[in-house]
């Protein structure tokens, strides 16, 4: 597998990597093919309709095939097509004007695809790293790798409405993260205690850069209900507190970046939807890093991800695991609706 090249799409789901650099035409087009059916079946059905039905279409249309194998093959996936065709549309694409849009301005279309990243970031996954997060000795300083705009960096801002259980975050007018929770989540009363928090990314998204914030925008998938007034507050939020994002790779500058950490907190190192976009090898090496820190490592990927942890036998397709080191906590939804505990160490409410 070359560097980073996975064909997943953001929550590291893919049937079965393959390079398809290696094969004829025809299987690689089957396989982007493939890859649009599982991201329709596995991610779309049941949040997107209209991107269920999108990238169904795509799977079987031999010109947007095309097209896309003209790509790298980590460029290829269906959030990166589709939010690129939506910020240059203006509006979602349907088959129609995807398939206009892939004809009449490819190279503007493929211009576009090289020079973004999925950096789709969801505030909602902080409702996933919360249990665990409250559990640690407090104060926190939080690291976050793959911080995208620092979204995922606030989680002591928001609001959580677990249910029959809330628990308020310090900023007034923050997005209230709507989580369904198993019973047996340690739920904890408050959010944690941040003293410091930064974060690494190889493509910083600034918060007051329109351009940035559109692309933001132009990653969410319509119909998902919402997302986007959580999106726009989860903004203002980040626009009011301003997270530290150092631009960096995961595992060059963590660290140097983790040097910086105060002394007497909780160092944590955490992510959420990033290592899929690195090669195992690099997933490997990361592992070895945050061994090396005094630190903590929470992480949301999917199964998969860090072959050495296992997915619970119970796990839906498309789910996240949550994990504390190498110990699986959690399940849970990659937009962050709902978590299902699984650990064995769970405190019970
Ligand atoms: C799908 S986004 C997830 C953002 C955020 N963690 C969330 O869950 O909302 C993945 C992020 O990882 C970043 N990323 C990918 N490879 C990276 C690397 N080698 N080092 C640092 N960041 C990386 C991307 O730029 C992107 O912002």
């Amino acid at each position: 597998m070359k560097e980073g090249l996975s064909d997943a799409d953001e929550s590291g789901h893919f049937p079965q990597f393959r390079d398809a650099r290696d094969g004829a035409d025809v299987e690689r087009l089957a396989t982007i093919a493939e890859n649009y059916r599982f991201f329709a079946t596995h991610q779309a059905a049941g949040r997107s309709t209209a991107y269920e039905k999108l990238a169904n279409a795509v799977a079987g249309d031999h010109d947007i095939l095309s097209f896309l194998s003209g790509l790298p093959p980590a460029k290829r996936q269906p959030n990166l097509l589709f939010a690129s065709s939506q910020y240059l549309l203006e509006f979602a694409p349907d088959p129609a004007t995807l398939r206009e849009l892939v004809l009449a301005q490819s190279a503007k279309l493929g211009a576009l695809m090289l020079s973004r990243r999925t950096q789709t970031n969801e505030a909602a996954r902080c409702a996933l790293f919360l249990p665990a997060l409250a559990a640690l000795p407090q104060p926190l300083a939080l690291i976050e790798v793959g911080a995208a705009a620092g979204l995922t960096l606030l989680p002591d801002y928001y609001t959580y409405d677990y249910g029959d259980h809330k628990i308020k975050g310090l900023a007034d007018n923050a997005p209230v993260l709507v989580c369904r929770a198993s019973n047996s989540v340690p739920l904890p009363d408050n959010v944690p205690t941040v003293k410091w928090r930064a974060g690494i990314d190889v493509n910083p998204l600034d918060v007051d850069n329109e351009e940035d914030v559109k692309w933001l925008r132009c990653l969410l998938w319509p119909g998902e209900e919402g997302r986007s007034e959580r999106l726009n507050s989860a903004i203002n939020v980040a626009r009011r507190v301003r997270p530290w994002i150092e631009r960096g790779d995961l595992l060059d500058d963590l660290p140097r970046v983790a040097q910086m950490a105060p002394q007497g907190c909780t160092v944590v190192v955490y992510h959420s939807a990033v290592l899929t976009y690195v090669d195992i090898d690099k997933r490997r090496a990361f592992a070895a890093a945050v061994a090396e820190l005094d630190a903590v490592w929470l992480s949301l990927e999917a199964a998969g991800v860090l072959p050495a942890v296992d997915a619970p036998s119970d796990s839906e397709p498309g789910s996240l695991l949550v994990r504390g080191g190498n110990e699986v906590l959690a399940t849970a939804d990659t937009h962050g609706t709902w978590i299902n505990w699984t650990s064995g160490a769970q405190k019970g409410r």
